[in-house]
């Protein structure tokens, strides 16, 4: 079933999801027990991101929406504010509409780079353009294709490999095909100086298998932005990238509910089950991760 475009419709395909996000952020910043405030969200996800929000609703979702998308920019927002120091740099991979550059407390000297395709950078700058804030650091945008070369493009903005950086893909990695997911992860890690991390979020495979998740991707498909990639061994996934693998965890794990999963995740021994992972990892203050260290692989156990 493909979506009537609304009013504002101005990007399209697997650009629009931008806004699907950008709506689930207003969302949930107008609730009185919010996860994080996004205060640009509903500014960047005008009618079109209500109307996406609407469309892609599940049966099974709760009536207040979907908790994996609140808890997923929480856990994010963590990440980032436990991971950066003063002058490192960031690079948000698909940052679409994220407006972190803006919302959160940085350290001083931070160079927050904000990787995207060209015409929503475009769109979110003309948007943004009607807000009266600042960024809080160096906000730099990069247009960009992952599914072409992109690290010569974050290079010519300004990026340095020998800085340590944190990097962070929110919901970008399930609309590439696998090798391309691979390859960003990997050319993350090639760009990363020893002390670096990343945050990435994945789905496991029993999506794209359970009858009932096949009208909502469906929809996506429909709407020329489908699910491509999943995994069931996301350690792994980093690991082979070339990062050490720090955390694995899945909204509703005790840690990572965030008092919105009272249910809980799927139980680990239902591998089948929709899953979706929230994952981190670090490359080694010495040199290079252990893919090319070849050291052992630990267990992809997470919880
Ligand atoms: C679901 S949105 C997530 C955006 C943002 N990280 C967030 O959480 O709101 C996916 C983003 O990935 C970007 N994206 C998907 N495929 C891409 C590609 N091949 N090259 C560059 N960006 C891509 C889209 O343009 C979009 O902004």
């Amino acid at each position: 079933m493909s979506i009537e475009a609304a009013p504002d419709t101005e990007l399209f395909g697997v650009a629009r999801t931008a806004r699907w996000t950008a709506a689930a952020r207003a969302r949930e910043s107008a609730r009185p027990d919010r996860l994080f405030d996004d205060p640009f969200a509903a500014l960047l996800a005008g009618t079109d991101g209500d109307t996406l929000l609407r469309h892609f609703h599940t049966e099974r979702s709760a009536p207040d929406g979907n908790p994996v998308l609140p808890i997923r920019t929480r856990w994010f927002d963590d990440f980032l504010r436990a991971s950066v120091t003063p002058q490192c740099q960031v690079v948000g991979l698909g940052a679409g509409l994220d407006t972190r550059a803006y919302r959160l407390n940085w350290p001083p000297g931070v160079v927050v780079f904000e990787v995207d395709q060209g015409t929503v950078l475009r769109y979110k700058r003309q948007r943004l353009s009607q807000a009266v804030d600042v960024p809080r650091c160096e906000r730099r945008t990069v247009a960009a294709d992952f599914t072409g070369e992109w690290g010569s493009a974050l290079l010519d903005a300004g990026f340095d490999p020998t800085a340590p950086t944190v990097w962070f893909a929110e919901g970008l990695l399930f609309y590439l095909p696998a090798p391309v997911a691979a390859a960003v992860a990997t050319q993350a890690a090639d760009l990363s100086t020893g002390g670096s991390r990343i945050a990435v979020d994945l789905i496991g495979t029993g999506i794209f298998r359970m009858r009932y998740m096949r009208p909502f991707l469906d929809k996506l498909a429909d709407s020329g932005s489908p699910w491509l990639f999943g995994t069931d061994a996301p350690a792994e996934f980093l690991r082979q990238a070339g990062w050490n693998v720090e955390q694995v965890t899945e909204p509703g794990t005790a840690g990572t509910d965030y008092g919105r999963w009272p249910q809980g995740a799927p139980p680990v021994d239902f591998p089948n089950l929709p899953r979706s992972y929230l994952v981190t990892a670090s490359r080694r203050p010495d040199g290079p991760g252990p893919t090319s260290a070849g050291a052992a692989a630990p267990s992809d156990v997470h919880r």
